[in-house]
């Protein structure tokens, strides 16, 4: 049993009273993790933590890397365009690099799709399901970019239009059944629009088994801040579907906390993840009631990103895992001290030997 001298320690921070009732009650209730999986149609998924799609990040590597840390209920590939899976397919050049690594990757696996094709998304979907057996389809609602949303009419351009989402997702989901299909949203197209409660709705009515909604406009990029006002208020408009909020959980505490204090089935990690890959054990030692685990030492970083690189080594052509490596590692030390140089170093890199010497250099082996 937890007593108070105990939660004290675990929110060594102090000032996080909210987290501290949080660690209490979810104690008197036996834990997150000890209470029934989630279900996402026929899913299972526990702990309900999510590692969000991150393109240019979220490969077979980093997934494997995440999943060997432990505390992750569902990991998701990068965001795959449908029309050029299924060209590629067509044209006998087999799965796009983003998806490497899937065929020998464990179960529960989650593929990102996104295009402004409601039938490209469902043959994609349908092949992904009978050729390489994912777990789940997620429906790219959200991204901002202009090439995806200006240019090609996708991802959160269509948060304009609800309606359309739901034939969209209905279509998926008819090609997918059974396997589950979710959608990842933002708030809205820009705060003037906000639409996230009834496009949460129409991906419902659609059939789709969760929605994710990252508290944030698609014109706010990722500046400001995450509201989670709003994505709480998503719960009034949706009643059978699984809600996970995302945005801005930087610490175990804080998605702890965000699960406890707001109306979501469970939260989704992005960037804390490029940072600290170990996040989701941290989150998955307090969700059972332990104490937080330390940030591993310099010397185990280091392995951690060695190792990484030399799995990138294994697979991609020297020049895409040296800039693959790059960004990774450019990301792993943001907001540490000297990371300002280092990256600078890091990115000046032109080869693996170059890139190995900066990294063995900021993380010694013995501190
Ligand atoms: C580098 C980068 C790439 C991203 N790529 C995707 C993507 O492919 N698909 C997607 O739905 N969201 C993508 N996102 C958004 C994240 O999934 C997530 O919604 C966002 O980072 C907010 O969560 P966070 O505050 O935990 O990072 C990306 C974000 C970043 C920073």
């Amino acid at each position: 049993m937890l007593n108070e001298s105990r939660v004290s320690q675990l929110v060594r921070t102090g000032s996080e009273n909210y987290l501290r009732n949080a660690v209490l009650k979810d104690e008197a209730r036996g834990g997150v993790c000890a209470s029934a999986p989630l279900r996402i149609g026929i899913l299972e998924i526990s702990p309900p933590v999510f590692q969000a799609p991150m393109a240019g990040y979220t490969n077979f590597a980093f997934r494997e890397l995440i999943r060997s840390f432990g505390g992750v209920g569902l990991v998701c590939t990068e965001m795959v365009h449908a029309r050029g899976l299924l060209e590629q397919v067509d044209r006998g050049r087999g799965v796009p690099e983003r998806l490497w690594g899937i065929p020998q990757e464990p179960r529960p696996l989650a593929v990102q799709l996104w295009d402004s094709d409601s039938g490209a998304l469902a043959s994609a979907a349908k092949w992904l399901i009978e050729k390489l057996n994912v777990s789940l389809i997620d429906l790219n609602f959200g991204c901002p970019s202009r090439q995806v949303t200006l240019r090609s009419g996708g991802g959160a351009i269509l948060l304009r239009e609800p309606r359309r989402i739901e034939q969209m997702v209905r279509r998926v989901v008819e090609a997918c059944r059974p396997t589950p299909v979710s959608a990842k949203i933002r708030l809205g197209w820009n705060r003037q629009q906000i639409t996230a409660p009834e496009v949460a709705q129409a991906c419902e009515a659609g059939g789709a088994a969760a929605v994710t909604v990252h508290g944030r406009t698609a014109d706010q990029g990722m500046g400001g801040r995450a509201d989670w006002s709003r994505i709480a208020a998503i719960r009034r408009s949706v009643r059978n579907i699984v809600l996970i909020g995302n945005g801005d959980l930087l610490t175990a505490f804080d998605a702890v906390a965000a699960l406890e204090k707001y109306p979501v089935d469970a939260v989704m990690i992005g960037r804390a993840a490029l940072t600290r890959p170990w996040i989701f054990r941290q989150i998955g030692a307090l969700l059972s009631g332990q104490a937080l685990e330390p940030d591993p030492p310099a010397s185990k970083q280091r392995e951690i990103l060695l190792q990484y690189f030399q799995k990138l080594l294994q697979v991609m052509e020297l020049g895409s895992a040296l800039v693959t490596m790059q960004r990774a590692t450019c990301r792993f030390v943001l907001g540490r001290p000297g990371a300002r140089a280092f990256r600078l170093a890091v990115s000046l890199a032109r080869s693996v030997e170059e890139l190995v010497e900066i990294i063995e250099t900021q993380f010694p082996k013995d501190e």
